[in-house]
């Protein structure tokens, strides 16, 4: 069965996380990825499964996108009708099928996008989307859940914006790169934070573990992590003698500490030579921490001071090269026009 998945945002990072977790896939339109599956359930679980996905619909076969046809599959007093191929035409073929029907109504979309998650979830609506030219025809069969989403992104015992806040979705679509079954694998976060990445990769069904600098932190993410049903053994330790309390880790994935909020453009040329000694010193004791094999996934800030651009990344070259191979570097998430750019790069030991 062939499938459409519609994602949130156009960025390097959800590509990577599609790429990471489907096997084949081709990217049909903009933000969009068709895929195959065996069954309806077998997509619909890939598709929750992801930080990136908004929407799932399923191709129906042997449906010529004539009206009559079209027709013939609304089940709903109320339908949606999106062309893929020349959006402009909505409204007419809504029109036409209202006609047919003889009763109900249509809802139309404002993009070739189709309608948004909320108001399908809101609203019991039967949503096609129709390509004529290639004589396809998909169904909405999935949306992602988006108050589940919004729960843990505002309304978690603990959110400090200062610690910084990683969105919930991206934390996600970052425990997707590691390339691991999570089932009895460990996964750990030396910066926690609240514990946003750690409560995406428990959801996932990874054994977590996090630790902090800030006895506040610990007790923060011990908290969020409570509140949704799952315990870590979290401890209070500097991540760069992180080997003193945790070995045998499968995997680590971390937004690390990013350094002072906005920084004046004056004041980057001295700020990134610290992070970079943060990260290196890191990285080199996680070599012990990790097992053979063991994988990093890593946010790397970029800083731009009008003059140059500083990428914190490239304290991997070097002597980190003997101790890790770099799968991915690049993958941006930072919306564009922000100061801070954010690169995740995926490392594994050697
Ligand atoms: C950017 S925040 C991580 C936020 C987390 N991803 C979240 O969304 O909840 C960085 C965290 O690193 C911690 N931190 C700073 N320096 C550290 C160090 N050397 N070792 C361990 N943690 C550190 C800070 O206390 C802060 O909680």
């Amino acid at each position: 069965m062939r499938f459409l998945l519609f994602v949130g945002a156009s960025n390097t990072l959800a590509e990577a996380e599609i790429e990471a977790q489907i096997k084949e896939y081709s990217l049909s339109l903009p933000n969009t990825y068709g895929f195959q599956a065996e069954t309806e359930l077998e997509a619909i679980k890939l598709a929750s499964k992801l930080g990136s996905s908004i929407k799932l619909a399923k191709e129906v076969s042997n449906v010529a996108s004539d009206s009559q046809n079209l027709a013939d599959l609304i089940k709903s007093k109320t339908f949606s009708i999106t062309s893929l191929d020349n959006f402009s035409d909505s409204p007419k073929i809504n029109q036409e099928i209202k006609n047919i029907l003889n009763k109900g109504r249509f809802v139309l979309s404002k993009d070739s996008f189709g309608l948004s998650p909320i108001l399908l979830r809101k609203h019991d609506i039967d949503e096609f989307l129709l390509d004529r030219v290639k004589d396809e025809v998909w169904q909405t069969i999935w949306v992602h859940d988006f108050s589940h989403w919004i729960k843990k992104d505002r309304n978690m015992p603990f959110a400090n914006a200062r610690a910084g806040i990683l969105p919930p979705k991206i934390a996600r679509s970052m425990v997707n790169l590691v390339p691991l079954v999570p089932e009895g694998k460990l996964l750990l976060d030396p910066f926690c934070g609240s514990g946003r990445i750690l409560i995406e990769a428990a959801e996932l069904g990874f054994t977590i573990a996090g630790s902090d600098i800030i006895g506040k932190q610990v007790q923060e993410t011990k908290a969020n992590l409570h509140s949704l049903g799952f315990e870590a053994k979290v401890e209070l330790v500097d991540a760069v003698h992180l080997s003193d309390v945790f070995a045998g880790v499968d995997a680590i994935v971390t937004e690390p500490y990013l350094g002072k909020v906005n920084p004046r453009p004056d004041q980057i040329r001295y700020i990134v030579p610290g992070l970079m000694k943060l990260y290196l010193g890191c990285l080199k004791n996680w070599v012990k921490v990790l097992k053979p094999g063991g994988y990093v996934v890593m946010v790397f800030p970029w800083f731009d001071d009008g003059r140059k651009v500083y990428k914190t990344s490239s304290v991997i070259d070097g002597k980190l090269e003997l101790s890790y191979n770099s799968l991915k570097r690049g993958l941006l998430y930072s919306r564009p026009g922000a100061d801070v750019k954010r690169e995740i790069v995926i490392l594994q030991k050697k």
